[in-house]
Formats: structure tokens, sequence, C-alpha cells
């Protein structure tokens, strides 16, 4: 990120952030193992493969073994209950922090990620103009196009980022993916703060999108129409099944992904049951079955229920 200067300024606010936190900012290096990274004797089809994937968070072992490969054009929905370590999945794929094991990308792999929080945008300018400095100046028309695709349009595209509701935000950051022509996405809870109207649209075009994605989500709708293999995260290890929601769902015969709530975390706590941190400001979708272990948070005011009226600012 150092190298695209226009985020600068978020970036130097982010690492005052991490220099902030009190957790670990990376896991446990195992040095003796180390990462194996392999090229070669991988079919020209494959575009991502993983074996025997691990990262420890101190001696908290989160991933213990996992093993995919996916072949270009699939499309894998990974869900879990929070704290299975989905996001710690994620951020092993893209580099950011260190795993054991093997992860192999295709050599023409391009990586576009979106993080929960989207925080690679530029507060201080617009959509439209981040969407220029991608496209290039004379595309002005192609900008607008796009942007309206995740149905941003008019003065939304014209006014600060810094001004937009955070799905407003979210859906800046996903049309920036698009336009960057990446083979592979890597998005985790993309929809998250999303109204039906902007889910949909976000959906259509990752159902359309021609390359390979690796999505983290509780969105049924998208494991349904998007993807074309499920990841189920549970005790470090990662069931994965070929087929969308339906299919799987008739092999297990229960319903494998639960009705989620989203959910603002008002100051931080602790969920002692998950053993995993909340700061401010950040979004927890929880399912039913584990509403019990957020119970302490919901009496002690440190959870709030986002609203329609949250998640989409009104325009006039
Ligand atoms: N920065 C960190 N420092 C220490 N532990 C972490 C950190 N990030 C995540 N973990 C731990 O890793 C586990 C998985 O977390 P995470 O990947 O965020 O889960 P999910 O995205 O599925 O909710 C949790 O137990 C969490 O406490
Ligand atoms: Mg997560």
């Amino acid at each position: 990120m150092h190298a695209r200067s226009h985020y600068s300024n978020t970036f130097k606010t982010r690492l005052k952030m991490v220099d902030r936190m009190e957790e670990m900012e990376r896991p446990e290096d195992e040095k003796e193992v180390g990462m194996k990274i392999t090229a070669g004797r991988k079919s020209s089809r494959d575009m991502l493969v993983l074996r025997s994937l691990r990262v420890k968070w101190g001696e908290n072992l989160v991933l213990d073994g996992i093993d995919l490969e996916l072949n270009v054009g699939d499309k894998i929905g990974i869900f879990g209950p929070n704290g299975s370590g989905k996001t710690t999945l994620v951020k092993a794929l893209i580099g950011e922090i260190p795993a054991t094991g093997e992860l192999w990308l295709a050599p023409g792999a391009s990586v576009g990620y979106f993080a929960q929080g989207h925080e690679t945008l530029d507060p201080s300018i617009t959509a439209e103009q981040q969407m220029l400095e991608v496209l290039g100046k004379g595309e002005r028309l192609r900008a607008r196009q796009l942007l309206a695709r995740f149905l941003l349009k008019g003065k939304d595209v014209e006014r600060p980022i810094s001004t937009l509701s955070g799905g407003e935000r979210a859906r800046v950051a996903l049309a920036l993916l698009m336009a960057e022509q990446h083979n592979l996405l890597i998005l985790d809870e993309p929809t998250n703060y999303l109204d039906i109207l902007s889910r949909e649209a976000v959906e259509s075009a990752l159902r359309e999108y021609p390359g390979t994605i690796v999505v983290v989500t509780h969105d049924r709708y998208l494991l349904d129409a998007v993807c074309t293999h499920m990841g189920e995260l549970r005790n470090g290890k990662m069931e994965v099944y070929a087929g969308n929601y339906t299919a799987m769902k008739g092999q297990r015969r229960k319903t494998v992904v639960e009705e989620t709530v989203v959910y603002r975390v008002v100051s931080n706590f602790k969920n002692w049951t998950l053993g995993k941190k909340y700061n401010a400001g950040e979004q927890i979708t929880i399912a039913e079955s584990e509403m019990p272990t957020f119970e302490w948070a919901f009496n002690n005011g440190k959870l709030k229920r986002m609203r329609a009226g949250e998640m989409k600012k009104v325009k006039k």
C-alpha cells in the first residue's frame, strides 16, 4: 500500500491504530517448517492450492491443516462460526500473516482483496476520482457505468468517500476491485452492511465475474447463486463440498448456514467462550446458535443491532 500514494494517509492512520492495539500483530512463525511456495507440477487449470496450511496465534492453533485446490473460475464460499478462523485464512492467503504448509498461486495470479472494514479507500477523494485513478483520466463514462452497477449514482460518486455510509464505501471498494481486472478475488464478508438491493447488485456482479473467487460470507443467497464450492471452517479444519449451498444442504440433510444478524460493536469487549476480542466500530455477524455466547455483551450494551437506516444513509 505504500506504493499507492493516494492511500498513504489512510495507511498512516491504520498504522497508528495498529500501534495502539494490544493484540498480536502477527501469529507465531514456525521457523523450522516454514512456508513452501512451490511452482510447477500443477495443472494449467489450477489457480490456488493449499496443503496442510497452519496458522497459530500464540498458543492458539487457529488453522490446523487446511487443504484446498481451486481451478480457474471456481468460486468458493467459506463460512463457519465466529472465531473459526475465516479472516485468519483470508489474511494467510494474501500473505498478510505467516503460515506454514504449502500455498501455491498460479504464476499469472493477480489478487484483489476486500477486507472487512475496507480500509484501502482514500476518504478525502470521491468515488469517481478513485475510479479514474484505476481506469485512467479519460474514462469518465466507464467509471460512471461501473459505479452505477453497484448502485452508486449522481451525488454519491461526487462526494468525498468520508461522507459515504459503510455500505456505500463497501460498494465503492468492490467496484474498484472489478475495475482493477484481477483474476482472483479474495473477499471477506463483502455484503455484510448492504441493504437488499445493493446486495443483489453485488451478487450479480460476482456471478458474472469470470475469474476465481474466495469469499467469506453468511449470505445464503450469495452462497447459492454465486458459489461453485462451499468451504465449512470448524475446529481448525475446512471441509470442502463441490456444488452450491443447496446441493451441499441436500448432502447434509440439515441447515448448515444459519440465519444471521449484523451487530455493531459499541465498545471493546472479549467473548470468552470464543476467545475473541472485538473492537468498537467493528461489525459482527451473529448466528442464532451463537447468541448465548454473546449474552454478556448484549446485557452490557456492547452490541447494537444494525438497522437498515444505519446501513444506508437517506439521500436528499
Ligand atoms: N490479531 C490477533 N491476535 C490474536 N489472536 C487473534 C488475532 N486475530 C484473530 N485471532 C484469533 O484467531 C481466531 C480466529 O479469528 P478470526 O480469523 O477473526 O475468525 P472469524 O473471521 O472466523 O470470525 C480467534 O480465536 C481469534 O481470537
Ligand atoms: Mg472475520
